[in-house]
Parts: structure tokens; C-alpha cells; sequence
């Protein structure tokens, strides 16, 4: 099973820097700067890395990548690739759209008239240093450390889904707080799996323990990217005294739900 005890201590290891991403989001929910502004361009920058992130080194996009993938693949299928290999990346394409749209959907909901609507296109340049530095980061560790980085990129995918499981609770509060809510609740299962997909991967083919070492340096490395990439998407709402304290462990850490990651990979 994956939760030998190299898994366990790469939990540990995780652990307080998902709950530090998931504070970002918390804080801003009550934060006195956050008005109707501050949620579209968070929403914005959130359909940005739903629509062109994923790491494609060719800057594909989430949409286009699998899309273009399933195309070459067309002529190939069971002639070389595996139809459960097209089948994943149609699933990929169907569910990172749908979380195009979920936000896509909030900011909608949210919006006047007098604000700018959403446009992908538009939205290709909608980064922000933060979120670059992230992306760098994760390629250099491809890069560097192959199959190994390619799997701290998937084990970090979504941050332990902070921001969908703190989006979800927001629901009742107020019209803009129910349309982020309902866009978090679609998402969130499909994140959660991409997530346990990475932990799969790793029960698959047994680490060694050096192995482990490397994999719990790069997720961590990660994951304090992470939290400069949330907090900048958010305007901001950690200061950087409190996100000094989270990088040093001044925090309640996320408990890893076993059960319900045992339950997914069953
Ligand atoms: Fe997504
Ligand atoms: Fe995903």
C-alpha cells in the first residue's frame, strides 16, 4: 500500500504547508480589502491556471495539450498506444475545461455589467510573478530529477485542495460567496483525484529511500512556492511576518484524510 511508513513522512513533511496555503484563502474570505474587484481578478488569475497552466513545456494549456495529444494519438490507438492512455487524456480535457467553466461560471455570477468579461485568449498573459516563479520552479525539477520531478509536480497539483475545501465552506454567506462555493464544490473531487493519481503513481513503482529524500525536498520546495503563489493571487492578505512564521512551522498542519485517499485508490 502507499501509506508505508516513506509515504507517511512525506505527509508530515507537507502537512503544515498546505494548511499555510489554505490560510491564504481563509484570511482573504474576511479580509476588509476584499471587495467585488479583488474576486474577479483572483477568479481571473484561478481560469488562467485552469485554462493555460499544467506544466506543458510547449505552453499548450490545459485544453489544448491532451487535445492536440488525443489527435497524434488518433491514428496509434491499439497500435502502439493504449486506449486507456487516450481515454485519460479526454477524461484531462473534459475536467480541467469543466474547471474553466466552474470559475469562469463565479466570475459571471459576479460581475456587473461595467466589468470586463472573460476571454481565454486575453487570459494567456494573465500570470503573475509568483505563479511564474512556481511554474520555473516545477520544470527545473522535471528537468533535473525526471520522473521524480514529474511527480512532486503532481503531488502538489491543486495544494492538498486548499483552496477548493475553503471555498466550499464559504456557502451561505452571500450571492458572491455562493458562486465561489459552488465552483469549488465541482471542482474539488476531481482535484482530490488528481492529487491521489500522484500517490498512485508512486505505489506503483516502489521509491527507494533516496528516492523519498529527493521527493519530500521537491514537494516541500514546492509547496513554499505555493504559498507566495496564493498569497500574491489574493492581493496579498498574509503579511510576509505571518508567512515567515508558516514557512518556519508556525502551524496546525493539515490532517492527510487516509481513509478517504484509501477509499479513491481502492
Ligand atoms: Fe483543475
Ligand atoms: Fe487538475
Amino acid at each position: 500500500m502507499p501509506f508505508g511508513a516513506p509515504f507517511r513522512g512525506l505527509v508530515t513533511a507537507n502537512a503544515p504547508l498546505w494548511a499555510g496555503e489554505a490560510e491564504a484563502f481563509r484570511t482573504y474570505w474576511d479580509w476588509p480589502e476584499r471587495n467585488r474587484e479583488s474576486d474577479l481578478c483572483w477568479l481571473a488569475r484561478q481560469c488562467h491556471k485552469e485554462f493555460w497552466g499544467g506544466g506543458d513545456a510547449k505552453r499548450r494549456g490545459l485544453f489544448a495539450a491532451p487535445l492536440e495529444d488525443m489527435s497524434a494519438a488518433f491514428e496509434k490507438i491499439g497500435r502502439g498506444v493504449s486506449r486507456h492512455r487516450v481515454l485519460a487524456m479526454a477524461a484531462q480535457l473534459y475536467q480541467e475545461f469543466s474547471h474553466y467553466c466552474a470559475f469562469a461560471d463565479a466570475y459571471d455570477a459576479i460581475k456587473t455589467e461595467t466589468d470586463a468579461g472573460l476571454d481565454p485568449w486575453r487570459l494567456k498573459d494573465g500570470s503573475w510573478p509568483e505563479n511564474d516563479e512556481l511554474s520555473k520552479l516545477r520544470a527545473r525539477h522535471r528537468e533535473q530529477y525526471g520522473e521524480i520531478g514529474r511527480r512532486a509536480h503532481k503531488l502538489t497539483e491543486g495544494g492538498y485542495c486548499g483552496l477548493f475545501r475553503e471555498g466550499m465552506a464559504l456557502k451561505g454567506r452571500s450571492a458572491a460567496d455562493d458562486a465561489i462555493a459552488a465552483a469549488c464544490t465541482k471542482v474539488h473531487a476531481d482535484e482530490f483525484g488528481h492529487m491521489l493519481a500522484g500517490i498512485a503513481d508512486i505505489a506503483h513503482e516502489p521509491l527507494s529511500a533516496d528516492d523519498w529524500a529527493v521527493l519530500s525536498d521537491l514537494t516541500t520546495a514546492q509547496m513554499r512556492q505555493r504559498i507566495h503563489m496564493r498569497n500574491a493571487q489574493f492581493g496579498y492578505p498574509l503579511s510576509e511576518a505571518r508567512i515567515l512564521e508558516i514557512l518556519a512551522g508556525e502551524i496546525e498542519p493539515i490532517s492527510f484524510d487516509y481513509e478517504q485517499a484509501a477509499r479513491f485508490l481502492a
